[in-house]
């Protein structure tokens, strides 16, 4: 097996396989990919996020801890977008991986993004659950509590409980209303995907808009001083180490930008332009998040943060600005929705990836005849998610999604670097500057924001990743196409 789990497939296998395997309809251009990277960034992050991270462990540094997240999130971006140009199949970080690290670490990488997609489906809905409950009861729609809370919740104190108590509830049902209604579109069509992707884009980011420039007229300087609160005598609250550990919560909102990849069978000319999706939506949602941060603790007092709707806190204290109320939760809704939507898309893309290589079941690699979408990876999708979001305690999942996707980064800012000495000859239509310089301060930013998160966070990754190894040893090690076809090849030389 210790073979097996270090072999690579060729980058030409790779692309054989993904252009044999599928015949997705090509037709994202640069613009729909830079939409559909903003649609998977902006939502629950900036939403709910900001106000807690401000609250508990940055104050009005939360910009800072936004800039310690985007600079992570950019050089990971820049190893993405030379990854996605060079190998610009549905696997993404999975397949990149397959080509420089080996078949264990894929699979492991391959895991580790079903973490990351479909759990930030299920965990998003339960958000998107919540805004959508308090935005009815402003027009007096109470929906039963039974059947719009989860019947499980966490029980102890905060994400380091394990424990799980009973609420009295049945389902949440709109939780599980919005994954289906998302995963229906997500079978129908990409385009119809990214077109009600962009239209949900332009809302949120209106919105987004509308509360920086209306809100920095009310800025209070008084609010701002101390810029970096002094430390309280723990290690991540306030203080310079609580810039870092809010870089760690907050990192959930630059999450998205990653799955564009996924989405490189259906791009007219990934090459040119998968990288500018990539970048451009970063850039993008750097700038909003780090003027919204701004612009929200300069408002109020971050010591008021410390709750799940603090654009609206944040309105609220200013009568000429509470209109702005119901706009701000329409956009929150919005946000979530074209989060859920394009971690669906993503999902299901790396699942066919999987199959495809004979990790995962075959079924879940079928290609619908007249859709041709990933239709089963997006059936599997969308009910697992149904089911987490409907059911279970998804509060401490975030971080858990954080964990997973932080893994990823780290391991395709490592594979960036590694290919560039393996196979110096590959064309890359685009390269990662300064790539030591890159790769390296990606790979440590990433892991510092992995070391902020607590410890019941790594252990939950440990369970997960046992039984990924489970999964693995009991499957797809059997089925591996790679192994079963002799096409596998030692880390060096490598052909294609
Ligand atoms: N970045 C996405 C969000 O903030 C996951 O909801």
């Amino acid at each position: 097996m210790p073979s097996q789990l270090f072999a690579t497939k060729s980058i030409a296998d790779i692309k054989e396989a993904d252009a044999q395997g599928q015949q997705l309809h090509r037709t994202l251009s640069a613009t729909a990919l830079t939409l559909l990277g903003i649609g998977g960034i902006i939502g629950t992050g900036i939403f709910v996020l900001t106000g807690t991270a401000a609250a508990n462990h940055a104050g009005p540094a939360l910009a800072l801890s936004f800039i310690v997240a985007g600079l992570g999130s950019a050089f990971a971006g820049l190893c993405y977008a030379e990854f996605s140009a060079m190998i610009p199949v549905t696997g993404s970080a999975y397949s990149y991986s397959y080509a420089t690290l080996g078949e264990g670490i894929a699979w492991f990488i391959g895991w580790n993004l079903i973490l990351e997609y479909l759990f930030a489906v299920a965990t998003v809905s339960v958000g998107w659950s919540g805004y959508v409950l308090s935005f009815l009861d402003q027009f007096g729609i109470h929906l039963p509590y039974a059947l719009s809370h989860a019947p499980f919740a966490q029980g102890g104190m905060g994400g380091e409980s394990f424990s799980v108590v009973r609420t009295g509830a049945i389902l949440n049902v709109p939780a599980v209303a919005i994954v289906a209604a998302l995963g229906t579109i997500c079978y129908v069509g990409i385009k119809q995907s990214s077109a009600f992707n962009s239209v949900i884009v332009a809302i949120k980011v209106t919105v987004v808009l509308l509360f920086v420039f209306l809100g920095v007229g009310y800025m209070q300087h008084a609010n701002w001083h101390p810029f970096v609160p002094p430390n309280a005598g723990r290690s991540g609250v306030f203080g310079w180490s609580g810039v870092l550990a809010a870089s760690g919560v907050i990192f959930f909102a630059y999450i998205g930008f990653d799955a564009l990849s996924t989405c490189a069978q259906e791009t007219k000319n990934p090459q040119r332009d998968m990288p500018i999706g990539i970048l451009a939506s970063l850039i993008v949602c750097t700038i909003l998040y780090v003027a919204v941060s701004l612009v929200l603790t300069g408002m109020v007092s971050y010591t008021k943060l410390n709750v799940s709707a603090p654009l609206a806190v944040a309105l609220d204290a200013y009568p000429a600005l509470r209109w702005m109320g119901i706009p701000i939760k329409l956009g929150a809704i919005a946000g979530m929705t074209s989060v859920m939507l394009v971690m669906t898309i993503a999902q299901a893309r790396i699942f066919l990836s999987m199959a495809q290589d004979g990790l995962m079941p075959k079924v879940f690699g079928r290609v619908h005849p007249k859709f041709r979408t990933p239709s089963t990876g997006t059936v599997v999708t969308a009910t697992c998610a149904a089911i987490v979001g409907g059911l279970f305690p998804v509060g401490i999942l975030g971080e858990l999604v954080s964990i997973g996707t932080l893994l990823a980064f780290v391991t395709v800012c490592i594979g960036v670097l590694v290919l560039r000495y393996t196979r110096p000859e590959l064309p890359r239509p685009f390269r990662a500057p300064w790539p030591w310089f890159t790769c390296l301060a990606g790979a440590a930013i990433c892991l510092l924001m992995m070391y902020s998160l607590p410890l019941s966070t790594w252990i939950r990754l440990a369970v997960w990743t046992f039984i990924g190894v489970l999964v693995y040893a009991f499957y797809g090690y059997h089925h591996s196409k790679a192994r079963t076809k002799m096409a596998v090849q030692p880390v060096r030389p490598a052909t294609g």
